[in-house]
C-alpha cells in the first residue's frame, strides 16, 4: 500500500493529440524519401524520440544514410511539425481532461509533465496549459527516451515524492513501459488489446475520475 501524491502525464495522445501531426510530418519525409508507413507502423513511433523515430522509419524503408544527412531530415520533419502545430490552441484539449485537471487539484495532487518532445513547452504555451503542472520534464531534459524510465523519475525527482507514490497517464506501448520500469502505477489511454503492460486502461482522460484511479493505485 502507498499512498498517491502525484501523477505525471505523457504529453501527445494525453493531453493533446499531437500524435497525427507527428505522423503526418513523418509520412511526409517518408513519402519524399520514396516510400510509405502506415498508421500501424507509426504506433511504434509514439514515445520515442525524434532521432529514434527516425532511424526506425529508414529502416523501415531499408535506408542507410549518414549522421550529417539524417540531421538534415530531422531538422525538415520538426519544420512541417512545427508548422502543423503553430495553429493549435485550447480547443485542441483532448475531452476531460479540463475537469480531470480540476478533479487533480481538488485531490491535493501534484502533477508533472512526462514527455520526450523538445517542443513540449511550446505546445503546453499554445494551449494554455504550462501553469498546470508542478514540474516539467521534456526532451531537452533528459539523456534517454521512453521506454527508458528517465522522464518519469525525473519529474518524480523534481517534485520530492517517491516513485510509488506517483501515477502515470500514457498512451503508448513504449510509455507504459517507462512508467512500470520506474516502479509507478500505469494508467494506459487507449486500447486495452494495445497497452497490455498498464496497471488500469481507459479510452481517454474523458472516461476515468480521479477516485476512481485512486481506489485501484492505493
Ligand atoms: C513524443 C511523441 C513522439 C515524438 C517525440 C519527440 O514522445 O510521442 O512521436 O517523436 O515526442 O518529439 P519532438 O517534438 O522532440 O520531435
Ligand atoms: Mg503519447
Amino acid at each position: 500500500m502507498s499512498q498517491i501524491k502525484a501523477f505525471l502525464f505523457d504529453l501527445d495522445g494525453v493531453i493533446v493529440d499531437t500524435a497525427i501531426y507527428h505522423y503526418q510530418a513523418w509520412k511526409r519525409l517518408a513519402n519524399e524519401l520514396g516510400f510509405d508507413i502506415s498508421e500501424e507502423f507509426n504506433e511504434r513511433l509514439k514515445g520515442v524520440s525524434r532521432t529514434e523515430s527516425l532511424d526506425l522509419i529508414l529502416a523501415h524503408g531499408g535506408l542507410t544514410l549518414p549522421d550529417e544527412k539524417k540531421a538534415e531530415l530531422a531538422a525538415q520533419k520538426n519544420e512541417w511539425y512545427l508548422e502543423l502545430v503553430s495553429r493549435m490552441n485550447s480547443d485542441d484539449i483532448l475531452p476531460g481532461v479540463a475537469t480531470f485537471f480540476s478533479q487533480v487539484r481538488k485531490a491535493g495532487l501534484q502533477t508533472a509533465l512526462g514527455s520526450v518532445s523538445k517542443n513540449a513547452p511550446l505546445i503546453l504555451e499554445r494551449i494554455g496549459m504550462t501553469q498546470a503542472f508542478d514540474a516539467i520534464i521534456d526532451g531537452t531534459k533528459i539523456s534517454k527516451g521512453k521506454p527508458d524510465p528517465e522522464v518519469f523519475t525525473k519529474g518524480a525527482d523534481e517534485l520530492e515524492v517517491n516513485y510509488n507514490e506517483c501515477v502515470v497517464f500514457e498512451d503508448a506501448v513504449a510509455g507504459v513501459e517507462a512508467g512500470k520500469q520506474a516502479g509507478m502505477f500505469v494508467v494506459g489511454l487507449g486500447s486495452a488489446d494495445v497497452l497490455t503492460q498498464a496497471d488500469l486502461v481507459a479510452s481517454s482522460l474523458e472516461n476515468l475520475t480521479v477516485a476512481e484511479v485512486l481506489a485501484r493505485a492505493e
